[in-house]
């Protein structure tokens, strides 16, 4: 009997302990404020769960995890009363964003004040699932959770390449797993123009088609791969994008790219130039000396541009580049000359600057805020622009400690073309070395900057630019796993991240991936620190 006992006893603790191999320990990503997992005991998620709401702004949550239960086969129905697993519970005192999820004896309780909320507490209960299984087994646990930052980014460069809807739709959905909630969708390059505007129906007839694209780094001399490219997203396809991401509580950044990186538009419209010639849309990478002629026709047509483009975009900030705009042009230019002399500036840089200013000015009469690169520093802010920090941090320092908000995404860290292993190993890329390790140990608020200006950094963003990366396949291989690296930096307190944890939760995360039938790299540690640029 004492024996039977015993067994009894080991049997009940082993099938309730966290540690027993059908119970499903925690490997949240990113990793939340506060978790607990309360006890040895566990709750049985059948698969067939029904849902109960308590919260009318639940509804998006609710949505997105009917339809991702629907898809690995759950049956799931939603019940206005009597007993649910699965509860929806409208908590007051919560910020924005912030979510609890409590497991026990009564289910799964999802509570928060806000549909993004809700939506993150449903990113970390689905993130507990186990993948192919019809039972889920999940411990006990209490999750308190919030995010550091606000602009928790990721950018995709569609101009190099381009990438179709369904492609930018998983991109969204991978964010949202994630808990990113910025997607800056970089539409205008040298080398394509993407974005259909009804005004100028030549941007995409002739700025979303090149002739050919450089075969890999074959500059000097110069070699083509003599193919056609081309390919654009008409407003009907923006539209979809827009409300697919906003059902995931992403607000998308869309980039039209000036003065500079506009030669494809210039190809479509030559007389915005400077020049009295015509211009070819851009076939090679890296930048470009023609850039938009600083004339009323050009003002015209920009705003003409954006206004399309805000009907498009209801998010806050448009994003109006501003990198890498050589002067030449403007310096040889007696149009430029006259604008300089009108305006009493001092030169092409301020000229820059009254370009960029006059964009805010129209941004901000229409109820939108400019976000740029950091070479809008140069001659000037424009008095309430949002600076992106890529040339490394110092941009970002200079406009926080002057008052303006910034986005940090420093190349040294999150640039996503940038290798992250040893390029012998490694398919071609831009150059750069960012590995994984390095992504994660990433702090959005320097410690140069003063404690007072930390409030203006809005938060960070990786970007993925994607002169080297020609398919599908090779944007995840580079985005993925640094997304999740990035993921806890953006959100995740800072005395929570921990790289040997972070290790450890990614084999559970590769099966997550796996899933979801993303490309990613399969890391292997320890990883090699040698740093290499190409
Ligand atoms: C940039 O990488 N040119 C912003």
């Amino acid at each position: 009997m004492k024996n039977i006992f015993w067994s009894l006893t080991l049997v009940i603790f082993w099938s309730c302990s966290p540690d027993a191999p059908n119970v499903i320990a925690p490997h949240i990503v990113p990793e939340p404020q506060q978790m607990e997992v309360k006890s040895r005991q566990h709750f049985v998620l059948n698969g067939h769960p029904s849902i109960h709401s308590g919260a009318d702004n639940a509804k998006m949550a609710i949505t997105f995890l009917h339809d991702f239960m629907a898809d690995r086969g759950w049956e799931n129905q939603e019940v206005s009363k009597g007993a649910a697993e699965i509860h929806f519970v409208q908590t007051q005192g919560l910020t924005e964003e912030a979510y609890t999820l409590e497991i026990n004896a009564k289910g799964i309780t999802i509570g928060a004040s806000s549909p993004s909320g809700f939506f993150y507490g449903v990113q970390s209960f689905i993130q507990l699932l186990p993948v192919g299984k019809d039972v889920a087994v999940l411990p006990y646990l209490s999750i308190s959770d919030a995010p550091r930052f606000s602009w928790r980014g990721l950018h995709l460069d569609v101009g190099r390449h381009f990438f179709p809807v369904e492609f930018v739709k998983k991109y969204i959905d991978l964010m949202a797993l994630y808990k990113l909630n910025t997607f800056h969708w970089h539409l205008t390059e040298d080398q394509g123009w993407r974005i259909e505007i009804k005004q100028y129906p030549k941007l995409t007839e002739v700025g979303s088609q090149r002739k050919e694209t450089i075969l890999e780094k074959n500059f000097s001399p110069y070699k083509g791969d003599g193919k056609p490219y081309g390919g654009f997203y008409t407003q009907e396809e923006i539209k979809e994008v827009v409300a697919y991401a906003a059902a995931r509580s992403i607000t998308i950044v869309p980039e039209i790219e000036m003065p500079g990186h506009s030669l494809a538009a210039l190809a479509a419209y030559p007389d915005l130039g400077c020049g009295t010639g015509t211009y070819e849309v851009g076939t090679r990478w890296g930048v470009y000396e023609d850039i938009f002629c600083p004339k009323e026709e050009t003002f015209t047509f920009l705003e003409n541009v954006l206004t399309e483009v805000m009907e498009l975009f209801p998010g806050q900030y448009i994003h109006i580049g501003g990198d890498e705009a050589p002067k030449k042009v403007w310096k040889e230019s007696s149009i430029a000359q006259q604008v300089i002399q009108r305006e009493g500036l001092k030169d092409e840089f301020e000229l820059q600057s009254y370009f960029i200013k006059r964009i805010e000015k129209f941004l901000n009469a229409n109820g939108r805020k400019l976000i740029g690169w950091d070479e809008i520093l140069e001659g000037g802010l424009a008095p309430d622009a949002a600076v992106m920090s890529w040339r490394g941090e110092a941009g970002g320092i200079e406009a926080a400690e002057a008052k303006h908000f910034v986005v940090m995404s420093p190349n040294s860290d999150l640039y996503f073309d940038h290798y992250q292993a040893d390029p012998e190993q490694e398919p071609l890329a831009i150059g750069g070395f960012s590995p994984l390790e390095q992504v994660y140990a990433y702090e959005p608020t320097p410690s140069e900057l003063a404690q007072e200006y930390h409030q203006y950094v809005m938060g960070a963003q990786a970007n993925v630019w994607t002169e080297y990366m020609k398919t599908e396949d090779q944007v995840e291989y580079m985005a993925y796993p640094r997304v999740l690296a990035l993921s806890e930096a953006v959100w995740s307190p800072k005395s929570k991240r921990n790289w040997d944890s972070f290790q450890a939760k990614l084999a559970w995360q590769y099966q997550l991936l796996e899933e979801r039938k993303v490309n990613f790299r399969r890391t292997t540690f320890p990883q090699t620190k040698k740093a290499i640029v190409k």
